[in-house]
């Protein structure tokens, strides 16, 4: 009876790999992303490249266990998700009040290490971020802030 119940489990899992998913990213300008259209920093870069910009942006790396169902379709799900939220690579498509509100509510959720998230932080050690890290990405997009707010006077 086990013996068949795990020949049914091993037969489910290999008849789900048949539903894969895109594993294509959109097309990018670099025109657009938020990264380069505030000078960042290669230090600024590679902090929200490797925290955020997997979710957050079309230059998502796709893990290898992102191949494997049913993980590959709650995370296709995910990243869809957050890039309907916030898209850092069509942040110049963004008008003036939303990208406020969208760094707003970025500082407001790194300071409160709500993101990245947990189970994003398990998997990849480069995205934990010291208080350090957090505190540099804060000021940095505050002084955005301050700048984008200075326009609208
Ligand atoms: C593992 C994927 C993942 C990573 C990495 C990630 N996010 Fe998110 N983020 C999400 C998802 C999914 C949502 C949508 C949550 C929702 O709508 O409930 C979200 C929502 C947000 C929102 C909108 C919050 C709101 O209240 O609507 C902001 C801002 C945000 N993330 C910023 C960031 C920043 C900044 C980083 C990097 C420090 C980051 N995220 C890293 C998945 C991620």
């Amino acid at each position: 009876m086990k013996k068949k119940i795990l020949a049914g489990i091993i037969i489910v899992f290999a008849l789900i790999q048949f539903k894969t998913v895109d594993k294509t990213n959109p097309e990018t300008d670099s025109a657009q992303d938020f990264l380069a259209v505030n000078n960042a920093s290669i230090e600024m870069e590679n902090l929200f490249k490797n925290a955020c910009y997997d979710c957050h942006s079309n230059v998502t790396r796709y893990p290898w266990y992102f191949s494997v169902a049913p993980i590959s379709w709650w995370t296709r799900g995910h990243i869809d998700h957050a890039r309907g939220n916030l898209n850092f690579s069509i942040w110049q498509t963004y008008q003036q009040k939303k990208q406020d509100y969208k760094l707003e509510e970025s500082i407001e959720i790194i300071n409160k290490k709500w993101m990245p998230p947990k189970t994003y932080k398990m998997m990849h050690a480069e995205a934990r971020l010291s208080d350090e890290e957090r505190e540099k990405m804060v000021s940095w997009m505050k002084s955005i802030n301050n700048n984008t707010t200075g326009n609208n006077e």
